[in-house]
């Protein structure tokens, strides 16, 4: 898998720190609320698992299945729910633990989606934030990390179903997916 990567962005080290610094935060804000933490499947899995096991407060688990992408590398702005939430989420604070925020359209859907079952409050926390690649005012309210407008891979994120178990994120090589 390595030979398909231009070059490793983000360690696995500074992933691991950033997530601490985030999991503190999200302690801090959430302390007495027992924040529902919703897992966007299936890039958000490597994120969501270490930033849960990093936070120390009581919270809820729940994952939710939306596809926006087939196998291409720019969104559609078609979005498929297949799988949704376990729980009602009425006066519930959400969390949405996202990998990637890039034209926000998908992220945009799904906060409209999830306001309409009157929820207490929803913030998106995201690893990566391509934030030059907004085409919706969408922000996240946490994020690990922003990036320029490149394709990434690893730690979650994939191409095609592939790269989704590197421990790191690199920039996958254009001749790949061009
Ligand atoms: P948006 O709707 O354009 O914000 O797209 C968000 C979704 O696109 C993410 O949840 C990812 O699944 C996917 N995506 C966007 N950029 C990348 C990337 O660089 N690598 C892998 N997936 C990406
Ligand atoms: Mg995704």
């Amino acid at each position: 898998m390595y030979r398909d990567l231009k070059k490793i962005l983000i360690t696995k080290e500074e992933i691991d720190k950033r997530i601490k610094e985030l999991a503190a935060e999200l302690d801090k804000d959430y302390a007495g609320k027992r924040p529902l933490m919703v897992a966007i499947l299936k890039g958000s899995v490597m994120f969501y698992a270490d930033l849960l096991r990093a936070m120390t407060i009581p919270l809820e688990l729940d994952f939710m299945c939306i596809s926006s992408y087939g196998n291409k590398t720019k969104s559609s702005g078609e979005i498929k729910l297949i799988k949704d939430l376990d729980f009602s989420i009425e006066g519930r604070h959400l969390v949405i633990v996202e990998d990637i925020v890039d034209s926000g359209y998908t992220l945009s859907y799904l906060k409209r989606m999830l306001y309409s079952r009157h929820p207490e409050s929803v913030k998106i926390c995201t690893l990566l934030d391509k934030f030059e690649c907004r085409e919706t005012p969408l922000q996240p309210d946490y994020k690990g990390f922003d990036i320029g407008n490149e394709f990434v891979v690893g730690y979650g994120l994939d191409y095609a179903e592939k790269y989704r178990n590197l421990p790191e994120i690199g920039i996958l090589k254009e001749e790949i997916y061009s």
